[in-house]
């Protein structure tokens, strides 16, 4: 520890000489180093460097330097903070290293170099506030974190479409809906880079279960590819101008493309040359998920840039291609000119980052205010809530260590708890697998906003205890759990544990209970229609206990919706089992656990049948209801859509939402379209617009959004092309997907 706190003010020192020497630059350049005149473009800036570079200069800009922090015995190079990659840079030049750090929500292994991270909300409760400021600020704070450890580069961003509800990593993305979560994660990536430190947006593409990830064949057809996930990818990169994209392990064919044949992600012709690089315009550099790089000359020429964590492929083999001439020189200045243009863009050479204490309770405070916006309320039967502080004479509170803290999200996106695991404090990294719990408590919250009740807990591992419990209270509140993380999907969407058990023995000793879900993703609820509230508070970040306890008694008035459809049960699913679940746990039943590597298992497919029909579309085309649809929450007031119109030139539509009840609110007013018949979409809805609606009680407001043509078309396959089809298009408007009162007609001519 020492020897990291040592190496913490002597980091400090050097980047306070960096800046003023660089600010001294910033004025006049020296004449040896023109790349520093910052009236250049970025890409001019990088060129200049570029023209005074050694080949084993360039080469370094192409890999990583190994596991770093990430396995107990990696070396730690110089330069590195530790985190999970490093680039070494040219000292000579001026260019520093880059150093990065996994922060999908917040910084990864903080603890190892005596730091603080703020832990935010789950990337999927934060997108449930369909509030654009909320996910700047969300990666504001990782952006402004990331700077006061000393790193330049965030490694999180991810906007894999949650294709299955059971995907280990859901917590980390954005949602089921291509606009939602691209827009949503596209802000998330420039509030990290609003805070002059590189983005990433990952995991590129398909990599939608966590099952066999390194061995799976995703495959999709092209135009279902492009509207889907590749559609919120384009969307987040064309909103952040990320410095990098991550491209993922899985493999992909898109059917009837002969350059993304069962090709992997990193070495995925289609994808990364004409998708990414040429289509969306990408100008930063793809670097390889960790390991996920499997070729020199195919992946180089495919359009990887950078290979993590190592240089097993883009090290000594590449320099070898290029002087071989299988690599031509030009690409790999190319691999170099993406690398330096996002630092020169991002301000890493002209203002590096420089070590300072982290503030905790800023970060407290903003992850509280996301939280505020992330807690659904998904059932309010009879008014249970909100709780009336004056009024409420008991609570019990049962289950998942809800005396200590809440539960956070595992695998690299786990951020360190201060002080260690809530439930077994011991100080240090947080370990891999096993559930973390943040001290944010929701016994004290609830105990210091009833101060006149009597609040017990009970653990909940004795269900006849706990009922016992529920039954000499006035109110039940049931905390339960799903501890998700990466490398690992649910094999169902039920409850592990038994805790359906839980909720039935509590409910059945007392009908006034609510549930509150601190879930992945969602779950099924066999017990819906006997409790008389739930709550669904994601993993809320370690201000989750004071926004849940502002929810319940009503100081916050609960203003998220679902960015994700919750089924009844598996069955539901179009795949009702994770493809290569089967195989996975045969294989992991007595074998210690690796995460990153299933190589040992025989390579399978898994064939997205259900194409564009992501979520809420599947449940629609296919006549099924769920459990709670996509856009659906409630809110302690109701609000009335009515007076639709369409400006048929403008491309726009206006309508009126009124609050119709006694508090202050927020609607999140969604806008969706029906596409015509020639489209082959119209059996199902489309998002295209929302706008979140502040007002008063009895207050209206008349909402006006613009529908973008992009957010309209089809991908045409014959053409390479998006189109706007002529015809019909029925927009509606409402609550949430399944509740859409106001409709009118949008044609659009030949
Ligand atoms: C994950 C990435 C992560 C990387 C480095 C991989 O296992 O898939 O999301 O950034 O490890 O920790």
């Amino acid at each position: 520890m020492l020897d990291w706190s040592a190496r913490c003010i002597a980091r400090t020192a050097s980047a306070a000489l960096l800046i003023g020497a660089l600010s001294a630059w910033a004025q006049t350049p020296p004449a040896n180093r023109p790349w520093m005149n910052q009236s250049l473009t970025p890409d001019q800036r990088a060129d200049l460097v570029i023209q005074q570079m050694t080949l084993d200069e360039k080469m370094s800009f192409v890999h990583g330097t190994g596991w770093n922090g990430l396995q107990a015995n990696a070396e730690i190079p110089k330069g590195s903070l530790g985190g999970a990659g490093y680039v070494q840079g040219v000292p000579r030049l001026g260019i520093p290293g880059i150093n990065m750090a996994d922060s999908a929500v917040g910084v990864r292994l903080a603890a190892q170099g005596s730091h603080y991270a703020t832990l935010l909300p789950s990337v999927l409760g934060a997108a449930c506030s369909w509030d654009k400021d909320a996910l700047f600020l969300f990666g504001s704070v990782i952006g402004r974190e990331l700077r006061e450890t000393g790193y330049n580069m965030s490694i999180g961003g991810g906007v894999d479409l949650a294709r299955d509800p059971r995907n280990g990593r859901n917590f980390e993305y954005g949602g089921e809906d291509p606009l939602l979560a691209g827009t949503m994660v596209g802000e998330l990536a420039r509030g990290v880079q609003s805070n002059q430190v590189m983005g990433d947006i990952k995991h590129y593409a398909f990599n939608d279960q966590e099952t066999g990830r390194t061995i799976v064949n995703e495959i999709v057809g092209e135009r279902a590819a492009r509207e889907s996930d590749l559609f919120a990818f384009q969307i987040a990169i064309g909103l952040a101008h990320p410095a990098g994209v991550m491209c993922s392990y899985n493999k992909v064919t898109v059917r009837g493309v002969p350059n993304s044949n069962a090709d992997w992600a990193c070495e995925n012709d289609y994808l990364l040359n004409d998708v990414l690089k040429k289509d969306f315009g990408f100008q930063g550099f793809v670097l390889s998920d960790w390991g996920g790089t499997h070729s020199t000359v195919k992946a180089a020429m495919a359009g990887l840039d950078q290979e993590q964590p190592g240089d097993k492929y883009l090290g000594a083999p590449l320099k070898e291609a290029v002087q071989n001439g299988q690599v031509p020189m030009s690409r790999l200045d190319d691999m170099v000119h993406r690398v330096l243009r996002g630092m020169f863009a991002n301000g890493v050479i002209d203002n590096p980052p420089q070590a300072e204490v982290v503030d905790p309770f800023r970060g407290r405070d903003d992850a509280e205010h996301i939280a505020d916006e992330s807690i659904v309320l998904l059932k309010d039967q009879d008014h249970i809530l909100p709780l009336s502080a004056g009024e409420v004479k008991s609570i019990a509170i049962i289950g998942s260590h809800a005396d200590v803290g809440v539960l956070s999200g595992g695998g690299s996106a786990q951020v360190d708890a201060p002080g260690g695991n809530a439930i077994n404090p011991k100080p240090g990294t947080s370990p891999w697998g096993q559930p973390i719990y943040f001290p944010s408590s929701p016994l004290k919250e609830i105990r210091r906003r009833a101060p006149s009740a009597q609040v017990e807990f009970n653990d909940g591992t004795d269900t006849a205890a706990a009922a016992r419990l529920a039954r000499i209270s006035q109110v039940a509140i049931v905390f339960v759990n799903q501890p998700m993380r990466e490398g690992r999907d649910a094999a169902t969407i039920a409850l592990p544990d038994n805790q359906d058990a839980l909720v039935d023995a509590v409910v059945a000793a007392n009908p006034r209970t609510i549930v509150v879900l601190e879930t992945g993703g969602p779950v099924s609820m066999p017990w819906v229609d006997r409790v008389q509230g739930i709550v669904e508070a994601w993993y809320p970040g370690i201000g989750g206990a004071q926004s849940l306890a502002a929810i319940l008694f009503g100081d916050v008035n609960p203003s998220a919706r679902l960015a994700i459809t919750f089924p009844k049960s598996d069955d539901q699913l179009p795949r009702p089992q994770v493809p290569g679940m089967d195989l996975e746990q045969k294989a992991v039943a007595g074998m210690p656990e690796g995460h990153h590597h299933r190589q040992e298992l025989p390579p399978f497919n898994a064939d997205l049948t259900e194409g564009v029909r992501v979520g809420y579309k599947w449940f629609e085309s296919e006549h099924k209801t769920p459990l709670f649809p996509f856009g659906f929450g409630l809110s302690y007031t109701t609000y009335e859509f009515s007076s639709m119109s369409v400006d048929q030139g403008q491309r726009s539509v206006s309508f009126t939402v009124r609050n119709t009840g006694e508090r202050a609110g927020t609607e999140v007013a969604q806008v969706y379209a029906i596409l015509p018949p020639s489209t082959d979409e119209s059996t199902f809805k489309r998002l295209v617009a929302w706008a979140r609606v502040t007002l008063g009680p009895g207050e209206s407001k008349r909402v006006n959004l613009k529908l973008d043509s992009l957010d309209l078309s089809i991908f045409d396959e014959a053409t390479k092309g998006w189109r706007l089809a002529p015809g019909d298009y029925e927009i509606v408007a409402g609550s949430s997907s399944a509740d859409t009162p106001l409709n009118a007609t949008l044609r659009v001519g030949e």
